[in-house]
């Protein structure tokens, strides 16, 4: 038994058509951001930023992520599903994080660093999201529009990698398969071992 482990392969991506009813409250998602700051850190650059869309402003959010996509894809190549989609998320999610690196200012490392350091902050939230009872999921979706990035207000140098879109536990929803390929798949073993 390895509770870690089994945290790990526990933790579940949940799209919001899964989501339960209600809202999380604000001290479940202080207790991701603290979570979140405790990532690793070369340099202690701490480079994550989050910026938190409460029950108030997710659909303000939503309106902007609807604009991004108006603006990438011209009336007749919009999919009028997807924009359904989007808009239901209003209903759906209870709070929206979205996930920034922020560039040390002297650049005292390579931004590659600095990116893996949020994505392990970013994994931090995903691990404490399951022992919240909060689900949610990690998505890209015009993350790297110039629209988001100016919504953001982002410093030329930073980068947005996603946004957290989360919600409450629907404990009678069936828990998703999920698959990973088996370890020969991607180690190699230099020497004898
Ligand atoms: C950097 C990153 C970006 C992602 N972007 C999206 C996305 O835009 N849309 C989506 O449906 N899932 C996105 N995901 C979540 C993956 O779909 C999900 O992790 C994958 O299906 C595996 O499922 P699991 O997280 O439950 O193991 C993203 C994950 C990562 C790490």
């Amino acid at each position: 038994m390895n509770k870690l482990l089994d945290t790990i392969k526990n933790r579940r991506s949940t799209f919001p058509g899964q989501f339960g009813d209600g809202k999380i409250d604000q001290d479940r998602i202080l207790q991701l951001l603290e979570a979140a700051r405790w990532a690793p850190t070369h340099k202690m650059t701490e480079p994550w930023r989050f910026v938190v869309f409460g029950p108030d402003s997710v659909a303000e959010f939503i309106d902007e992520l609807i604009k991004a996509y108006n603006k990438k894809f011209k009336e007749s190549e919009r999919s009028p599903i997807k924009l359904k989609k989007l808009a239901k998320r209003k209903q759906q999610v209870s709070h929206i994080i979205a996930i920034i690196m922020h560039r040390d200012p002297e650049e005292r490392l390579p931004e590659i660093e600095e990116v893996a350091a949020v994505a392990c902050a970013a994994q931090n939230i995903y691990l404490m999201m399951d022992v919240l009872d909060i689900v949610g999921y990690w998505g890209s979706g015009f993350a790297y529009s110039e629209h988001m990035r100016q919504f953001l207000k982002l410093q030329d140098d930073d980068v947005c990698l996603g946004y957290f879109f989360l919600g409450c536990k629907d404990h009678d929803a069936p828990i998703p398969e999920r698959k990973r390929k088996d370890l020969e798949a991607f180690v190699s073993w230099y020497g004898e071992n």
